[in-house]
């Protein structure tokens, strides 16, 4: 069975989903998205992902035709199509401001380009998810607006690749000698038993995972510092983990080539990993890497 996508108000095979080669998503970044995880048919927090997108569109002035309550039937009758159901799926969601001259300013008559894809992932690999992966810095040279989810990537995209040249998992951004984000997830430390995140502003995307893992530290008494982690900072931490929705909850034992603390899983990021685990798969994180729930 051929895999659906919605697009534009129609449910088509993938194969047969076209964009004009003029949308301003393609040729300007003029678009906006959300990647949402669904756990054997249940969408993690998608409301929390949609009530972001809409405040993106707002702040960067594109008008969500149908809202997102389209958005969110789409996803439903995707899943189901799809038989996503049983198993671990991923959704991408994009409004771009559609079609029109290549002009800087908004075309008077087009309309929203609208695409939900879902498809499925495979399982963690809950060895990676237990040893923890290895990063490095790299200077934040992005625009003022992290915060806003467009698909204007390419400085991510250059960081993830350096990370990935560098034999090493993720890239985290470094400004102005502060640690803020990871190239495609949130990033905390842990010192002295006190978790240490970025607080939310334009500097960072405010991570749904990471809202998540406040919540979860929330409920095991863990004390947070909302502030910038100094560069200088990160040989004195004892544990650090990255966030996001495909990332989930993630160590990381090596920054730079130095250790992280002990340089393997810390016992507070190990209780955040449980919990998020929990209420993601309602199972621990041994079933991480088995695709099974409940
Ligand atoms: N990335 N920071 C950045 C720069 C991100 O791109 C992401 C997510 C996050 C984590 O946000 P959330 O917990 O809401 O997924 C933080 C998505 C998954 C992506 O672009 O694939």
């Amino acid at each position: 069975m051929a895999e659906l996508v919605y697009l534009n108000g129609a449910f088509v095979p993938r194969s047969e989903a076209a964009i004009s080669i003029d949308d301003r998503g393609f040729v300007f970044a003029d678009a906006i998205y959300e990647v949402v995880k669904c756990y054997r048919g249940r969408p993690y927090r998608l409301d929390d992902h949609l009530a972001r997108l809409a405040r993106g569109a707002e702040v960067v002035r594109l008008d969500l035709d149908g809202g997102v309550g389209e958005l969110a039937s789409a996803v439903e009758r995707l899943l189901r199509e799809n038989h996503l159901l049983e198993v671990d799926a991923s959704l991408f969601l994009q409004v771009s401001r559609g079609p029109g001259p290549r002009n800087h300013p908004f075309p008077t008559s087009a309309r929203p380009t609208t695409l939900v894809i879902a498809s499925p992932v495979p399982p963690l690999d809950p060895v990676t998810y237990s040893q923890g992966v290895r990063a490095i810095t790299v200077p934040d040279r992005r625009w003022g607006m992290c915060d806003v989810k467009t698909v204007g990537l390419l400085l991510n995209v250059l960081a993830k690749q350096a990370a990935l040249d560098a034999g090493v998992a993720e890239a985290i951004f470094v400004r102005d000698g502060v640690v803020v984000e990871g190239a495609s997830a949130n990033f905390f430390a842990v010192r002295d038993d006190r978790l240490i995140t970025h607080p939310e502003g334009p500097q960072i995307l405010p991570g749904i995972t990471r809202q998540a893992a406040l919540e979860n530290a929330a409920a095991e008494c863990i004390p947070v510092e909302l502030r910038g982690l100094k560069v200088e900072e990160l040989a004195t931490i004892d544990e650090a983990f990255l966030t996001g929705t495909g990332t989930e909850v993630l160590p990381i034992v090596e920054i730079d080539g130095q250790p992280v603390g002990s340089g393997t899983r810390g016992p507070v990021t190990e209780v955040l990993q449980r919990r998020h685990f929990l209420l993601t798969r309602g199972a621990g994180i041994e079933a991480a890497g088995t695709g099974s729930g409940r």
